[in-house]
C-alpha cells in the first residue's frame, strides 16, 4: 500500500442494533486476512471527557444539552489526530458510532411539552447547530449504517439501561439518521452516489482523489452471520486495496 492510505470506516446505528458485536467481528474477519485493523469507540470512555459522558449516560450526573453535545465532540476531536496518524501508517480506522450518532441523538431531544401532544415537536437542539462542532473532523471513506426498527431493538437484551434507550426517542433518531444518510450522500462528500447494480463500497469511489463518504444501509434484522456477511462484502475490497484519496474534512 506504498502511496496509499488505509480507509476509515465507521458503523453506525441505533442503541441495540447489533453495531458492537457487528464491529468486532468485522475487526476480527479484517485481522485474518491478514488487514491491521484498529478497533475505535465513541463515545470513547476511558479519557476524562469520556468519563464525564460516561457518568451522563448512566444517568450519575446532569448535564446541560450543550454541554453533553459539546462533551461527544470534544471526545472525537481528542482523538482525530490519532485516527490520521493511524490511516497515514496504513492501519484500517474501524470505528463504533462517530459525528453521525453526534447529531442524530442530539438533535432527537425534544422540549418537554411537545412530546405527549398534539402541539409539534420542538427539538431542544437545532440539527445545524449539532452538526457545527464535529466541521472539519477527519470524514470516514465509508459508513455502513445498521438499520433496525427500534420495536424490534427494543427486544433486544440490555435496552432501557442507559439514558437514551427509550422507543421514542429511537423512533426520533432512526429518522434523523435517514435525513443525515441522504444529505450526506448527496452532499460534495460523495459527488458519485450508488447506481442502481448496488457496487461495493470501493467500486463507488471515483477514482480521481476527491473526497468521498458512501452511506451503506444493512438491514441489522437480519441473523448476525448475514448483516456481518454483508458488511464483509461492503468493506473487503475497500481495506484490502486502500485508497488514494487524502483523508477528507467531515462537511468542510
Ligand atoms: P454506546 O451505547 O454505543 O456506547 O453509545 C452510548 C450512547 O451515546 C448511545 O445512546 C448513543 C449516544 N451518543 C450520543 O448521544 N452522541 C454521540 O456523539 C455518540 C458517539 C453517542
Amino acid at each position: 500500500m506504498s502511496s496509499k492510505r488505509a480507509p476509515f470506516i465507521v458503523i453506525e446505528g441505533l442503541d441495540r442494533s447489533g453495531k458492537t458485536t457487528q464491529t468486532s467481528l468485522l475487526q476480527s474477519k479484517l485481522e485474518s486476512a491478514g488487514i491491521a485493523t484498529k478497533l475505535m469507540k465513541f463515545p470513547d470512555r476511558t479519557t476524562t471527557i469520556g468519563q464525564m459522558i460516561d457518568s451522563y449516560l448512566k444517568s450519575t450526573s446532569e448535564l446541560d444539552d450543550h454541554v453533553i453535545h459539546l462533551l461527544f465532540s470534544a471526545n472525537r476531536w481528542e482523538l482525530a489526530s490519532t485516527i490520521e496518524s493511524l490511516l497515514n501508517e496504513g492501519t484500517t480506522v474501524l470505528c463504533d458510532r462517530y459525528a453521525f450518532s453526534g447529531i442524530a441523538f442530539s438533535a432527537s431531544k425534544i422540549v418537554a411539552s411537545s412530546s405527549s401532544s398534539a402541539d409539534p415537536v420542538v427539538p431542544k437542539l437545532p440539527f445545524e447547530w449539532c452538526r457545527a462542532p464535529d466541521i472539519g473532523l477527519p470524514a470516514p471513506d465509508v459508513v455502513l449504517f445498521l438499520d433496525i426498527a427500534p420495536e424490534q431493538a427494543k427486544q433486544r437484551g440490555g435496552f432501557g439501561e442507559e439514558r437514551y434507550e427509550k422507543e421514542e426517542m429511537q423512533a426520533r433518531v432512526r429518522k434523523l439518521f435517514e435525513r443525515i444518510g441522504e444529505e450526506t450522500s448527496s452532499s460534495s462528500l460523495n459527488p458519485s452516489p450508488s447506481s442502481s447494480s448496488s457496487p461495493t463500497a470501493a467500486e463507488r469511489l471515483p477514482q480521481d482523489g476527491r473526497n468521498t463518504l458512501d452511506w451503506v444501509i444493512v438491514d441489522a434484522g437480519k441473523d448476525v452471520e448475514s448483516v456481518s456477511a454483508e458488511l464483509w462484502d461492503a468493506v473487503y475490497p475497500l481495506a484490502r486495496d486502500g485508497t488514494n484519496h487524502p483523508i477528507g474534512k467531515l462537511w468542510a
